[in-house]
């Protein structure tokens, strides 16, 4: 037992490690929505993250950072291979995104998910104290409710998965979906992106699980009860309007669309490069707006920014291979000199550069295949400074449920997202002003602060029966 009163376990730690201009390594807060949202509970609360350094091989003991208390767990070049490339992203990530791409299961991924897993719920039962609350989060750790219950009943324990839970159809496709169900069923509450991802669990548990469930409560044979429930994610909205109003932001804006050509229409995507992005499907359809003539290469510019992610899977080596061939051929055939129809950036950038971009687009382009919130789409919208601009945005993100004003694309349905990335671009002032207000308005009430909150009060107000 040790001294901690909330404990984070997720896969990857809050802190990157970045090597100094004198060769010394040193940690650094990252960047991420999920850190600065539990970063004062952390504080206030005795707080401590358990996680994965992010690299091979690597043991590190536990350390305090900026008052965090950082508990790190090593995973050998094996363990990365199979637990977080293969089983994590090599078989639940496609099965959990519609299988838009293949799953392959495989017993040895699994058998090394299970051992992680352990190492993980492990490392919590050691730093939390008695009666903490313990906060698991995202597909790669499912297991570790239960495996944590079993050590430390004492504990109240909330699992919250990041990206969509897929209909029964589909998960039960998977060799071990008891043991993943009954992982899962560990927690006293389990968050969901939409309330879709909560009704297909909920329909999992009495289909697999026999347990009755009422109005996402369900009701195990021991006398114990697990809340399943929504909790739509969201940003720092606050921290992006700032940054984006700064002075520098706008002169950089400015820039942006100069060194682009100053177009009239800056179109802009920006997404992890992942099949589930639909990133193929949008730029073939720019693409076509040009070639149809219906945009005129001189007025209109796509800026994709593809941040580089998962480069060992196989299906993102494939993936980058057959966009970089798309952006060529598309710039080779429609692209000025001097001026590329596709600007395509393979890189990650700051909050500022970010900021930049989101101010300098005309239309945000989103159009995931499936995606479990999509937190560029709201982050575009914190940045607009003024009730202008448009979204673009795919039905099958989890922030359709609540961006509705946006303009709603099928991305399967090319002609259908060439027509509304037309006319979100081309739109009255008057149009795109009213969706933008009201969607600006959305953005701002619902903060990450609120979701955590939320989640953490439900947890908290969860009855125990034993
Ligand atoms: C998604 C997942 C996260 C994950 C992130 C980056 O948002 O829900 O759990 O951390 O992608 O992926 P990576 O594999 O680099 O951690």
């Amino acid at each position: 037992v040790g001294s901690a009163s909330f404990v984070v376990v997720a896969n990857r730690l809050p802190v990157d490690r970045v090597t100094e201009p004198d060769g010394s390594t040193d940690w650094r807060t990252s960047p991420g929505g999920l850190v600065s949202a539990l970063e004062p509970v952390m504080k206030s609360r005795d707080g401590a993250w358990v996680g994965w350094v992010g690299s091979p091989d690597e043991d590190v003991a536990p350390f305090t950072h900026d008052g965090l208390e950082i508990v790190p767990v090593p995973l050998s070049a094996a363990e990365v291979r199979d637990y977080y490339e293969g089983f994590s992203n090599g078989t639940l990530w496609p099965l959990y995104h519609d299988v838009v791409a293949h799953p392959e299961f495989h017993r040895e991924w699994w058998d090394t998910y299970v051992r992680v897993n352990r190492r993980f719920a492990d490392r919590a039962a050691e730093v939390a104290e008695k009666g903490a609350v313990v906060w698991v989060q995202d597909y790669q750790l499912q297991l570790v409710p239960q495996m944590l219950r079993e050590r430390r009943p004492d504990l109240r324990i909330g699992f919250f998965l990041h990206i969509p839970f897929p209909p029964t159809e589909l998960f039960q496709q998977l060799p071990w979906r008891r043991e993943i169900l009954d992982g899962l069923l560990g927690a006293d509450l389990v968050g969901f992106q939409v309330t879709g991802g909560a009704q297909n669990f909920s329909r999992l548990v009495r289909q697999i699980g026999h347990y009755p469930t009422q109005r996402g409560t369900i009701e195990l044979p021991e006398g114990r009860r697990v809340m399943a429930r929504a909790y739509p994610i969201s940003i720092n909205t606050q921290d992006f309007f700032d940054q984006a109003r700064l002075p520098e932001t706008a002169e950089r804006a400015e820039q942006i669309r100069h060194d682009v050509g100053d177009p009239t229409y800056l179109f802009l995507g920006v997404d992890r490069l992942d099949y589930t992005k639909g990133i193929f499907q949008r730029l073939r359809a720019f693409a076509e707006l040009i070639s149809d003539g219906l945009l005129d290469a001189d007025d209109a510019v796509f800026v994709q920014v593809a941040n580089p992610s998962r480069e060992r899977v196989e299906e993102y080596i494939r993936l980058r291979d057959d966009i970089e061939r798309l952006v060529g051929r598309i710039n080779g055939e429609i692209g000025r000199l001097g001026r590329p129809a596709i600007n395509y950036l393979h890189t990650f950038y700051p909050r500022e550069e970010m900021a930049a971009l989101y101010r300098a687009a005309d239309v945000m382009v989103v159009t995931p295949l499936r995606d479990g919130m999509n937190l560029v789409a709201k982050e575009y919208i914190a940045c607009r400074q003024a009730d202008d601009g448009a979204l673009v945005l795919s039905e099958f993100a989890g922030a359709a449920r609540e961006l509705r004003q946006s303009y709603m694309i099928n991305p399967y349905d090319i002609n259908q997202m060439k027509e509304r990335m037309l006319e979100a671009a081309t739109d009255s002032v008057r149009n795109k002003s009213r969706r933008m207000r009201i969607l600006r308005r959305q953005v701002f009430e619902h903060d990450i602060d609120r979701w955590a909150t939320n989640f953490l009060d439900d947890l908290g107000s969860c009855t125990r029966t034993r």
